[in-house]
């Protein structure tokens, strides 16, 4: 881990990001870290920067000759440790090599695909929000919310059909893996052998349908883009980054839905809103609250001197909620314009290769459920997952009442 030379930095704080006191409600620590002079804070607990206000994270995130991917997504430096799995092709590699695995993914997640997929995702959306429904009482993340991008997400990439709990277990462990190694992940990686090889076999060529996403990123192999073995790794990316993301922040969304009546009657009324409401939510409360980068050289971050090879915590959630940025960001609000100044889904060469797909999973849940449903009601407190990585709810207990006209 990486340490202070010399001389105290200007501004630091004892605050845990990792600690569940801190994940239970980030929002105040956010607030706290926004208010320190300096626009990088020493967080002496872990030896790293945090960075939280809106301008600083574009900032960094803006800079990748200087604030660089390839010390590794997470807590773990990859400059000074070993990671515990081959590093991600697109994710924690900086350009030239980011290019041409992003230049893939880009091309095959096209908007000529989604538009093609738009009608699968509303016939699942549809039927899944119909059962719910019927039974009118649920715990909504594993009974409605968990199955939907469960279903579409892997369709999409060509998997076949099964009970793919795996792939849930494999994000704890790719999102867990974020932070400080606490005994539950310690508990969870001993499983890491079997899941990876489950996982493994599922990005192989043959597994694949061959009119998914997955076979696309192969036919790039063949086209001598990429090395058939980056391919499977590419894969893998999806996989790893698809699937909890969605998940968390549709639940997110859904549990903000319940406790804003009045944003819920404004959806209801106009379902159109649908896709404004979750870009909302990605602001507001979502599934990706913090990103990693790691310095390549000694840096002078407007006026605060960071060493090379430090770890950077990007808090996203953070500039999020800036009031130097956003009018009244602590309001939910389903009808806020917000997807040109959007961080929610990172920013600059990194920023979400497949945002466009998240949007159009959000959009195509919400609208469902304003077209279907009239009242959604919370009939007992929801479960945050208090671990590091992904914020999401384990469970939402809700009462969901039909729509009559
Ligand atoms: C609401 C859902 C999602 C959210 C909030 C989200 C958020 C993000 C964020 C913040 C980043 C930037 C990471 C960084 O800069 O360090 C990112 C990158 C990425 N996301 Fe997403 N994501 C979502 C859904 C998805 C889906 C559905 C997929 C797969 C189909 C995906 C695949 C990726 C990949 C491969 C990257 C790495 C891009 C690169 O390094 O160039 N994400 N995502």
């Amino acid at each position: 881990m990486a340490v202070m030379r010399g001389a105290a930095p200007p501004d630091s704080s004892d605050l845990d990001p990792f600690s569940p006191e801190f994940r239970a409600n980030p929002f105040e620590p956010y607030r706290q870290l926004r208010e320190f002079a300096a626009p990088a804070v020493w967080l002496t607990k872990h030896s790293i920067w945090v960075v939280s206000r809106y301008d600083a994270v574009r900032a960094v995130l803006g800079d990748w000759k200087r604030f660089s991917n390839a010390g590794g997504g997470g807590l773990t430096n990859y400059f000074l440790e070993k990671p515990w799995r081959r590093p991600s092709l697109i994710l924690e590699v900086d350009p030239p090599e980011h290019q041409r695995t992003r230049r893939v993914l880009m091309q095959v997640i096209s908007a000529d695909r989604l538009q093609r997929l738009r009608a699968t995702f509303e016939v699942q959306a549809d039927a899944l929000i119909d059962e719910a429904l019927e039974r009118g009482t649920l715990d909504a993340i594993p009974d409605l919310v968990q199955r939907f991008p469960l279903t579409v997400f892997p369709d999409a990439v060509g998997m076949r059909r099964e009970d793919r709990s795996t792939m849930l277990t494999y994000g704890a462990m790719v999102f867990g893996g974020f932070g400080p190694v606490t005994p539950w992940y310690q508990d969870l990686m001993k499983q890491a052998d079997t899941v990876s090889a489950w996982i493994m076999e599922r990005c192989q060529r043959q597994t694949l349908a061959a009119d998914g996403i997955g076979a696309a990123i192969y036919a790039h192999a063949d086209a001598g883009d990429i090395e058939q073995g980056e391919a499977t790794l590419l894969v893998r990316s999806l996989l790893s980054a698809g699937v909890d993301t969605t998940i968390d922040s549709i639940g997110l969304c859904l549990r903000c839905l319940a406790e804003h009546p009045e944003q819920w009657a404004l959806l209801r009324a106009d379902p159109q809103l649908a896709r404004s409401a979750f870009e909302e939510a990605t602001r507001f409360d979502s599934s990706s609250q913090s990103l990693f980068r790691t310095t390549l050289e000694d840096v002078d971050f407007q006026g605060v001197p960071l060493q090379k090879h430090q770890k950077v915590l990007v808090l996203i959630g953070a500039a999020g909620r800036d009031p130097a940025k956003w009018a009244d960001a602590d309001r939910f609000d389903v009808t806020r314009r917000v997807t040109a100044s959007q961080i929610g889904y990172g920013a600059g060469i990194h920023s979400c290769v497949a945002q466009m797909m998240a949007r159009l999973e959000g959009e195509v849940f919400f609208a469902s459920l304003a077209r279907k449903v009239q009242d959604i009601e919370l009939i007992g407190p929801a479960q945050l997952r208090l671990q590091p990585g992904l914020r999401g709810l384990s469970s939402l207990p809700l009462r969901l009442i039909r729509k009559t006209s």
